[in-house]
């Protein structure tokens, strides 16, 4: 993958002023701006640093780039890309729809390798697994289902073929009120060490 830099962004943001100008931009001339970051086929990378995006719902992607966009979820990395006045609605819809057509790429998560911390506090590493399948079970396969493949309808996104550190990061937003949404306290509803076993699940759920 390689590696975003700022002059990169800018030629790619300077190459679509001009040779889009004439026509409607096309989802894979858009997406031209973000796969220095999430990859040629959306599938993420740098560890997590970066979101799989292929695939996601197409509602709950332009809805996360509205919310990138009005800073109500704030993405440093991707602020330049809205400062462009061309970002407009249809632009989002426009890129949102190709990024949902993207087929799901396989990501290689399992076996995953859980913080052995976390692992210690319960019996066994099935143990582990176990109790996070039971908190998914509890707080969370209500609105993101019990396959973790969301619910497109309802805005709810799919927690599997997704990097546990972006997991992670996402957890510990909820949980310091960083990012919210209208159902982000019951996401947030998870201890640290809970969170780690229903990420192990997760990525058991995905393999
Ligand atoms: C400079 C790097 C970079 C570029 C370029 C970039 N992104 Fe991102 N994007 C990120 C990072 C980092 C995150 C994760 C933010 C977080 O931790 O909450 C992210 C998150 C997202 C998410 C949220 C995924 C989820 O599961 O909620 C979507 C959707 C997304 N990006 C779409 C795009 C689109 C569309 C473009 C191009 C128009 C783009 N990104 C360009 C870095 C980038
Ligand atoms: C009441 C419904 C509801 C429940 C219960 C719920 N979630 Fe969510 N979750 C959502 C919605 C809706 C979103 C997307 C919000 C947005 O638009 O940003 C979301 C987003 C997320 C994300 C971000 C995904 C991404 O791609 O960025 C994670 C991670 C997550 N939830 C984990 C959990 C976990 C773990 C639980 C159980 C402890 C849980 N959620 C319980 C509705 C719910």
């Amino acid at each position: 993958m390689t590696r975003f830099t700022a002059p990169m962004l800018a030629a790619t943001l300077a190459l679509w002023a001009t040779s889009a100008a004439a026509q409607e931009a096309t989802g894979e001339a858009i997406y031209d701006y973000c796969q220095s970051c999430h990859g040629k086929r959306g599938e993420g990378g740098e560890g997590g640093k970066y979101p799989r995006i292929a695939g996601l719902p197409q509602s709950y992607v332009d809805k996360q780039l509205h919310d990138f966009k009005e800073q109500r979820r704030i993405n440093k990395p991707m602020i330049p890309i809205f400062k462009h006045h061309r970002f407009d609605d249809d632009v989002i819809a426009t890129v949102s729809a190709y990024i949902a057509d993207m087929g799901v790429p396989d990501l290689a998560l399992w076996p995953n390798d859980p913080d052995p911390e976390a692992v210690a506090a319960y019996e066994s590493r099935g143990a582990f697994t176990e109790a996070g399948a039971r908190k998914y079970a509890d707080g969370c396969s209500g609105c993101h289902g019990e396959t973790a493949a969301g619910d497109p309808l309802a805005g709810v996104p799919p927690l599997v073929d997704q990097y546990p550190a972006y997991l992670r990061k996402q957890l510990a937003d909820f949980a310091t009120d960083t990012r919210r949404h209208r159902d982000s306290a019951a996401c947030a509803d998870i201890a640290p060490g809970e969170a780690e076993a229903v990420i192990d699940y997760l990525v058991e759920l995905g393999k």
